[in-house]
């Protein structure tokens, strides 16, 4: 038997060989540009697991295009142009983005989700504590689920954490980014809200914008953002924090 919608750990060989019928249980959360759905894939064991798909909804959307595609939301753009800095386009594609024809959206449409794979997928191999990624999907990621049959995981800035929580919480978050550091990988939107909380365990998600030391110089600037930014969050409710100290020691893992 699979174990059925406990979150995985490792990855199971199992998920992609066997074959599976899959449902779709609904919106989990709509974001700006993508929305997360829970998927139930039934195997023929009969046992389950449950997946979040995260799907980016198409940038230049035809009338009725979004709901035929099962999305609730229209599209926000995210200012995007520092992220893709380090993204290996043609020149034309990358003219195409600069002056944000149609040709432009459609590069970045099809982008986020190739982009969000590998950086879970690299995450994932730091040995840091993001979703397993499953596989990508068209427009999109299938990725471990964080939660259980009853509830998803809560972000981080929502989760009722006690003073020793917190400090764990902390810590966690450190582990965290000095695995993807010596990976050589920012978030570059790290957050309360993109990180969850699960059974004493700290999740970090929402990876499609992180960037690499290797090919963008914003990245030194984006660890410090990231790192101010969570820091900031932990200070207001209690915690310690020297962020230059902290972010000496993590420029010293990525070179
Ligand atoms: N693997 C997961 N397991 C459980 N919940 C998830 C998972 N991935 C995403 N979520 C939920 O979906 C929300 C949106 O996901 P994510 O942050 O990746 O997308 P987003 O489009 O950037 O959203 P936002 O605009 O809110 O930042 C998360 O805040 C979280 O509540
Ligand atoms: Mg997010």
């Amino acid at each position: 038997m699979h174990p059925s919608s406990a979150p995985l750990r490792e990855p199971p060989a199992w998920l992609l060989e066997e074959p599976y019928d899959e449902v779709s249980l609904g919106t989990l959360k709509s974001g700006k540009e993508a929305e997360v759905f829970l998927l139930e894939r039934r195997y023929a064991d009969g046992s389950t697991v449950l997946l979040a798909h995260k799907r980016y909804r198409p940038r230049r959307p035809s009338p009725g295009e979004l709901r035929e595609l099962g999305f609730n939301k229209a599209t926000l753009y995210r200012h995007d142009s520092t992220y893709r800095a380090g993204w290996f386009l043609s020149s034309r594609d990358r003219r195409a983005v600069a002056h944000k024809t149609d040709h432009g959206h459609e590069v970045i449409e099809r982008l986020w989700p190739i982009q969000e794979m590998e950086m879970l997928e690299r995450a994932w191999a730091s040995g840091a504590s993001v979703p397993y990624p499953v596989e990508r999907t068209e427009d999109g990621v299938v990725m471990e689920f964080i939660g259980d049959a009853d509830s998803a995981a809560p972000r981080l800035a929502q989760a009722q954490l006690s003073a020793t929580e917190l400090a764990s919480a902390w810590e966690q978050l450190i582990e965290n980014l000095r695995r993807l550091t010596a990976a050589g990988v920012v978030h570059a939107d790290l957050s309360a809200y993109n990180a969850l909380w699960w059974q004493d365990r700290l999740v970090i998600i929402d990876l499609p914008q992180a960037v690499e030391f290797t090919t963008n110089t914003d990245a030194p600037d984006l660890l410090h953002r990231d790192l101010a930014n969570v820091a900031a969050w932990f200070e207001r409710r209690g915690i310690a924090v020297d962020v230059e100290d902290v972010y000496g020691d993590l420029l010293g893992l990525a070179w």
